[in-house]
């Protein structure tokens, strides 16, 4: 079968999808953290579908983006009204942000994501959600702001009880402050007590959303999160690796259908906190292995197994979460939020990306 590049079908299904556009007319919608997995398709949604949005423009932060061949500087050749600011947030917040004229969306996306990197630069990861974010906010307070948009994570849930899953966004969590995932954990649960300060006491915008395991183009394949590292070792014809007993469950929501809920989220414009993922399948890490190779030998004829390997980092499974589910009824009543692609289609349309990316059939 040959596969079909699924990225215009993401961003058309998107834009009808995001009913509350009106929000963002004439505004420019800033976001930091934009040359990452989920920026790639937000910006990217959000730049192709400017003139239908009316926006007045999209500035797009990243420290990585000043890096040779970035996506980011290739879409702002063929896009002039998409600024691209290679830095850190702190800086920009300080500085350029300022100089934005008119009425403003703001989102906070900026933060190491992937377990395997923030382990190793743990403070880079609390910088990020915490003085970058207090940075934003503060700056926040200086612009005529629509919205403000912040990623926490699935994370600042920790480990939950069987009977907190699916997992309510009042659920209080169940979190270490200490040990290798703290940075991140504990440092997106603060980011989420900033916004809410900021929000009661100066009356800011400001909407979180804790996004539970996406998957989708935009993926690096040196990320190491497991959809990433599955699809890179489809690619390379070499088998599944599962580096634990395979048991703990997740579900999995195609990035097409989480960004349609950070969009939502953002236009919502006021303070509240939303799970954005999807509530079902919920699948060992095994049977999500399983769904990949499946997907994967049909449409480009793979050939590999599913197998079982030690980690070569001892924290790789330190604090790992046995269940991740998120409860969805305040997303759905209140954004009109709804995931619809299956797993196996999404896990189809990351594949056929990533093979046509590696083909060069794409821009
Ligand atoms: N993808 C998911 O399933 C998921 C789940 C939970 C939370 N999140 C959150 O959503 C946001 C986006 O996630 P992602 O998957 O796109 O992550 P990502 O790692 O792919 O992208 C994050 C980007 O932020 C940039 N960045 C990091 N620190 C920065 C700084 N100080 N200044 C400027 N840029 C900086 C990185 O260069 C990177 O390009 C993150 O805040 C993440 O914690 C994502």
């Amino acid at each position: 079968m040959n596969p079909v590049d699924p990225r215009a079908e993401d961003l058309a299904e998107i834009h009808e999808r995001f009913t509350s556009r009106a929000a963002l007319r004439d505004s420019t919608v800033v976001v930091t953290g934009a040359g990452g997995f989920l920026g790639y398709t937000l910006v990217g949604y959000l730049v192709e579908y400017a003139a239908e949005l009316g926006l007045a423009g999209v500035v797009a932060v990243d420290r990585a983006a000043g890096a040779d061949g970035h996506w980011l500087t290739r879409l702002a050749a063929r896009h002039p009204h998409l600024e691209v600011v290679a830095g850190d947030v702190v800086e920009f917040a300080h500085g350029p942000l300022a100089e934005v004229r008119g009425r403003v969306h703001l989102v906070h996306a900026a933060s190491i994501a992937s377990p395997t990197t923030y382990r190793r630069f743990p403070l880079e990861t609390i910088d990020a959600n915490v003085w970058g974010l207090r940075a934003m906010l503060d700056a926040a307070r200086e612009v005529d702001l629509g919205g403000f948009l912040f990623f926490s994570s699935s994370e600042i849930y920790g480990d939950p009880p069987p009977e907190a899953v699916p997992t309510p966004e009042e659920y209080l969590g169940n979190v270490s402050c200490v040990g290798p995932r703290a940075c991140y954990d504990e440092s997106k649960r603060i980011g989420e007590t900033l916004c809410w300060v900021y929000a009661t006491q100066f009356g800011l915008p400001v909407t979180v959303v804790r996004p539970f395991n996406n998957f989708g183009p935009g993926m690096s394949p040196m990320d190491r999160r497991l959809p990433a590292d599955l699809a890179s070792r489809v690619l390379a014809g070499e088998d599944l690796e599962l580096y634990s007993s395979g048991t703990p469950s997740r579900t999995f929501c195609y990035v097409a259908d989480a960004v349609v809920g950070y969009l939502l989220a953002l236009a919502h414009g006021r303070y509240d906190c939303f799970n954005i993922g999807a509530d079902g399948p919920e699948l060992t890490v095994e049977a999500f292995a399983e769904r990949f190779r499946a997907v994967a030998a049909e449409l480009i004829g793979y050939r590999g197994s599913v197998v079982r390997r030690t980690s070569d980092d001892p924290d790789y499974l330190t604090g790992n979460p046995q269940r991740r589910c998120p409860d969805l009824t305040r997303a759905r009543a209140v954004l009109g939020y709804e995931p619809r692609v299956e797993v196996d289609a999404g896990i189809a349309r990351f594949l056929s990306h990533l093979v046509l990316e590696r083909d060069g059939a794409m821009a």
